[in-house]
């Protein structure tokens, strides 16, 4: 009797050791443990049939329920691990970094519009020994105003209001403003551009922003005269455009030029013959310029009686704009990456 359950176990044994050396999953695993080891397992079942043993078949069938036990357990246990190596290797293998891979395209930033046309101003006045310089965007009314000889009910005022805050500082309405530090700082003779941020309290428009880009340029020396403004200019166009471009000064006020000037270039798209870009007029604006004021001179500590100068101011929002044919100026500092991804 008690031989036969011997065997009995020693099959139950070695049945569920094969199957755990053979399992392919941990679910697996679970299964054989369940059908071999189990509360109504194949052994459970044999080892009820204990009670009518006698005492020694007892011991015996007994001894060898615990050693088949744990034989399987062993067998299970191996197999777990093994299985669980394999897993892990697996997933190691699928993340494997191989270096020699090019990078995923990623959208990166870049450089904006009109940072472009700035940087290019600077090299290209760089390039004809101009030196650029910072100026402060929160500026005094000193030097934004009173020094370029626009006194406090003067009606240029009007057209160039902005942020005031308390103490008088405010946030400046254009670049000229670095035309008397400059001349403070650097002395005459000099040749300066000072490209940078201005805000103005305007009403939006397609053409009017609060917040824009200008860049000053300031020449000072002996002798200088509207000749010498208009060549320069004439050489900045060359450059932009590649090729010598017509242009023609106008007389415009501004406070602190004498005379003041416009200066127009031709229009690129007509070539002078009138098209909706010039408005039908043939020419489009570049800057206001002219011959420095004495009293601006006199501002910068430069003495009017032996120096002379000119100035200009460029909108750079403007050349941007016409550079990649944007018609609504709001565009340009609105931060849509709509906008800013197709340069
Ligand atoms: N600051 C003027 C403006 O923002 C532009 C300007 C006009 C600058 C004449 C100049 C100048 O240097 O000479 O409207």
């Amino acid at each position: 009797m008690s031989e036969q359950i011997l065997q009995a176990i020693a099959a139950i044994e070695a049945q569920a050791r094969a199957a755990a050396a053979a399992a392919a999953s941990l679910e697996a695993l679970q299964a054989i443990e369940r059908d071999a080891l189990g509360k109504s397992g194949q052994l459970s079942q044999i080892l009820r049939g204990l009670k009518d043993l006698d005492d020694a078949g007892r011991k015996s069938v007994g001894q060898a329920g615990n050693v088949a036990k744990r034989q399987v357990e062993a067998a299970l246990a191996a197999r777990k691990s093994a299985l669980e190596s394999a897993a892990i290797a697996a997933a190691l293998a699928g993340e494997r970094i191989d270096p020699t891979e090019p990078a995923p395209r990623r959208a990166v930033g870049h450089e904006h519009p009109v940072k472009t046309v700035m940087r290019e101003l600077e090299e290209l006045f760089d390039s004809m020994g101009f030196t650029v310089v910072d100026g402060p965007e929160i500026e005094t009314d000193f030097f934004n105003f009173e020094a370029l000889n626009i006194p406090p009910h003067h009606p240029a005022r009007d057209t160039q209001d902005t942020f005031y805050a308390e103490g008088g500082a405010v946030l400046r309405t254009h670049t000229s403003g670095m035309q008397v530090r400059a001349m403070r700082n650097l002395g005459a003779p000099l040749r300066v551009v000072a490209p940078g941020r201005v805000f103005r309290n305007e009403t939006q428009d397609a053409s009017h922003e609060h917040t824009f880009h200008q860049l000053e340029g300031l020449v000072v020396d002996e002798g200088i005269s509207v000749a010498h403004l208009k060549a320069v200019l004439d050489e900045l166009l060359a450059r932009l455009f590649g090729e010598r471009v017509a242009t023609r000064l106008r007389p415009h006020h501004f406070p602190f030029v004498e005379p003041g000037l416009e200066l127009d270039f031709q229009c690129r798209l007509c070539m002078g013959k009138g098209c909706a870009t010039c408005k039908q007029s043939g020419w489009i604006e570049l800057c206001g310029c002219g011959m420095v004021h004495p009293k601006v001179l006199q501002a910068g500590n430069v003495d009017p009686e032996r120096f002379t100068g000119f100035a200009f101011g460029l909108g750079i929002d403007r050349l941007t704009m016409m550079r990649h044919a944007i018609s609504d100026i709001r565009w340009v500092m609105s931060g849509d990456l709509r906008f800013l991804g197709q340069f």
